[in-house]
């Protein structure tokens, strides 16, 4: 059997003192772990100098925003009303940058206030031009290739809709010269996992187009660094594949002459396990000698997405002090929707998989780890009209607060 999986900053105490406090479900974010990821990253190498956005779309929360603007990170948003927030959370306009599948509506306003933009079409590059024309522009391209670890989660190659199209390079200058646009920033986010190798292609593949733009003097290479939520699973190890990235721009400053600023955005990295979900065991089913035994939580899709989208694993921890043998578990969600699975087969988010847990009885609560990101913020929160779940900040000194916003 497997091993059980373990808590990553609560202790079992803390989840009883917090679930007894706040009531279940309910977020739990480590600033302590946000505090080290946000180091990690920062000691990217980049021999031109080095900026580090947070993709907020993985959380937005204020408190989160604030820490890691304090902290000298800058914003990736992905929408208008991500900048939106970004600014309402206290962010200087300068260190957010748009790049977004749809155009903001409030372009204007954010662009005059001093929000920047990555042009991810054709029709976006344009419209920001007849906009502000004599300005300067980053635009996204699809380099034609893709190494998300699913084809849901692959955001380059054909098959993909982010970013303007290799080949398009022409009619990206021609719309630029239209507008007297300056391309300073040129992005390649495809999704790139942990293997160096990879992270050379990715970097070639960059260069490369940064070589068709002679004004570009940044290139942002998205994020994408996967993190081991499962203890079976392998972190991206960012000093290997800053390495290889750092060791790609000295050569192209070598053969160019040009000393490429240097752009990451990573999301999952800096927040997946920063955040636990505390739920309670509210029901347990069995469905036969041939069948399942089944854990229903009071939690599921409304607050974690993702088995159900990607048929992503998170470790589950029971927590309770009864000595007892693991059993075999499938663990559900509370929504009437039988893909709220907690336990999706990994290679099909559609077929039901157990896994070993301590024996668990109704009321005892049980922990959901690697949920700092693309959780709180991508959950299919209205379903069957569940409340909002409450999102805490469990602080440096280990006193905990409440960050849930409106
Ligand atoms: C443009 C861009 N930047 C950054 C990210 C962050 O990726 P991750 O959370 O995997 O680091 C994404 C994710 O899709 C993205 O589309």
């Amino acid at each position: 059997m497997e091993a059980l999986e373990q808590l990553r900053f609560l202790t079992p105490a803390e989840v009883g003192q917090i679930a007894a406090r706040w009531g279940t479900p309910v977020f739990v974010y480590d600033e302590a772990t946000l505090r080290e990821r946000a180091r990690q990253a920062l000691a990217f190498q980049a021999p031109f100098g080095l900026t580090v956005r947070y993709a907020m779309k993985a959380n937005p929360n204020a408190q989160v925003l604030a820490l890691f603007d304090q902290l000298g990170l800058a914003i990736d948003a992905s929408s208008g009303y991500e900048a939106t927030r970004a600014l309402e959370a206290g962010i200087s306009p300068r260190r957010i940058l748009v790049t977004a599948q749809q155009m903001p509506r409030d372009l204007v306003s954010l662009v005059e206030r001093g929000v920047l933009f990555n042009a991810s079409s054709l029709h976006q590059l344009e419209t920001f031009g007849g906009n502000f024309p004599g300005t300067e522009i980053g635009v996204r391209i699809n380099p034609g290739v893709g190494s998300g670890h699913s084809h849901k989660t692959n955001v380059g190659g054909p098959a993909s809709s982010f970013g303007i199209w290799h080949e398009s390079v022409e009619e990206i200058k021609a719309v630029a010269a239209q507008h007297q646009l300056t391309i300073t920033r040129l992005h390649t986010h495809i999704g790139s996992g942990t293997d160096p190798l990879v992270w050379t292609k990715v970097a070639r593949l960059s260069l490369d187009q940064v070589r068709s733009f002679p004004s570009v003097t940044t290139m942002s290479l998205g994020g994408g660094f996967k993190v081991a939520r499962m203890s079976y699973e392998k972190t991206t190890d960012l000093q290997e594949i800053s390495q290889v990235v750092a060791d790609a721009l000295r050569v192209f400053a070598q053969e160019t002459g040009r000393k490429l600023h240097l752009e990451i955005e990573p999301g999952t990295y800096l927040t997946a396990n920063a955040g636990s979900l505390i739920t309670t065991i509210d029901d347990l089913v069995a469905t036969g000698s041939d069948g399942y035994k089944f854990l229903k939580l009071d939690s599921g899709m409304t607050d974690i997405l993702r088995p159900t989208l990607y048929a992503a694993q998170h470790p589950l921890i029971v927590v309770n002090d009864r000595p007892s043998t693991p059993e075999r578990y499938v663990v559900v969600g509370h929504c009437c929707e039988s893909a709220d699975l907690l336990t999706p087969h990994p290679d099909d988010s559609e077929v039901v998989a157990t896994r070993p847990l301590q024996k668990a009885e109704i009321g005892d609560l049980l922990v959901i780890e690697g949920v700092g990101a693309y959780c709180a913020s991508m959950s299919a929160r209205h379903y069957n009209s569940f409340p909002r779940t409450p999102e805490l900040l469990r602080r440096a000194d280990g006193a905990v607060e409440e960050v849930t916003e409106p």
